[in-house]
């Protein structure tokens, strides 16, 4: 059996818009929309770009927009979906080349939240320990892969480019969360503005198509109480 798939063509180079290209691909049960691409990419275009690393839904690298949803391409079973198999860019970023986008954009506001432990003691001889209880209270937030997807779906990173974005946020939501942290004052004072959590509109689209099924929304929402709280506390 044979699937149709319309995948978004783009050479900035030779081409002065983009444009969707139609393919027959063979499908067999099981066939993810990555693995159509690399049967249009390995027998029908050599020339189709797309980004992918690990297959297996643990990188990141494979978001796009798949029939109008920000998904990731190793994950989504081209028997999960009703008629033409139509593959676009995620949204929001500048294309590159086809399907890959620069995310310059998304690491800059990632980097700008610190995301790594800064803690506010000297290291300890061995490791900074946790118990189960403060490791709990981290939850999911753990489990992003930067993907992509919700900053590509966000409707206000479409609209205002300095807004920090769900992924940065639910960054800053999962050190504040964390007992080894020490930074929770600076981190809060980070996200504390106009284009940070007081920006989000509650659209929730970036749980929407969360594949590990993260909420940032709800980390904004938690943040924005800690922020007041904050403020409560120091006075102002
Ligand atoms: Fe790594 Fe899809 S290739 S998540």
């Amino acid at each position: 059996m044979e699937r149709t798939f319309k995948v978004l063509r783009f050479d900035p180079e030779k081409d002065k818009k983009p444009y969707l290209q139609e393919y027959e691909v063979p499908v067999r049960d099981g066939m993810t929309v990555l693995e159509g691409l690399f049967y249009i990419q390995r027998r029908l275009d050599p020339s189709l770009a797309f980004r992918f690393s690990c297959r297996g839904s643990v990188c990141g690298s494979c978001a796009m927009n798949i029939n109008g949803r920000n998904r990731l391409g190793c994950e989504t079973q081209v028997s999960s979906l009703k008629g033409v198999i139509k593959a676009r860019p995620l949204g929001h970023f500048k294309v590159l080349r086809d399907l890959v986008v620069d995310l310059d954009d998304f690491w800059e506001k990632y980097k700008r939240v610190r995301p790594y432990l800064i803690p506010s003691s000297p290291p300890p001889e061995k490791e900074r320990l946790q118990s189960p209880e403060e490791r709990g209270r981290i939850g999911d937030t753990i489990d992003c892969i930067l993907c992509a997807n919700c900053h590509g779906s966000c409707a206000v990173t479409g609209t205002d480019s300095e807004y920090l974005g769900p992924a940065a946020l639910l960054k800053t939501d999962r050190f504040l969360r964390d007992s080894r942290d020490g930074a929770g004052d600076e981190r809060l004072r980070t996200v504390d503005g106009v284009h940070g959590v007081w920006r989000c509109h509650t659209i929730l689209n970036c749980q929407d198509v969360c594949p590990k099924e993260l909420s940032p929304t709800s980390s904004i929402m938690d943040m924005r109480k800690k922020v007041l709280k904050k403020r409560e506390s120091d006075g102002s």
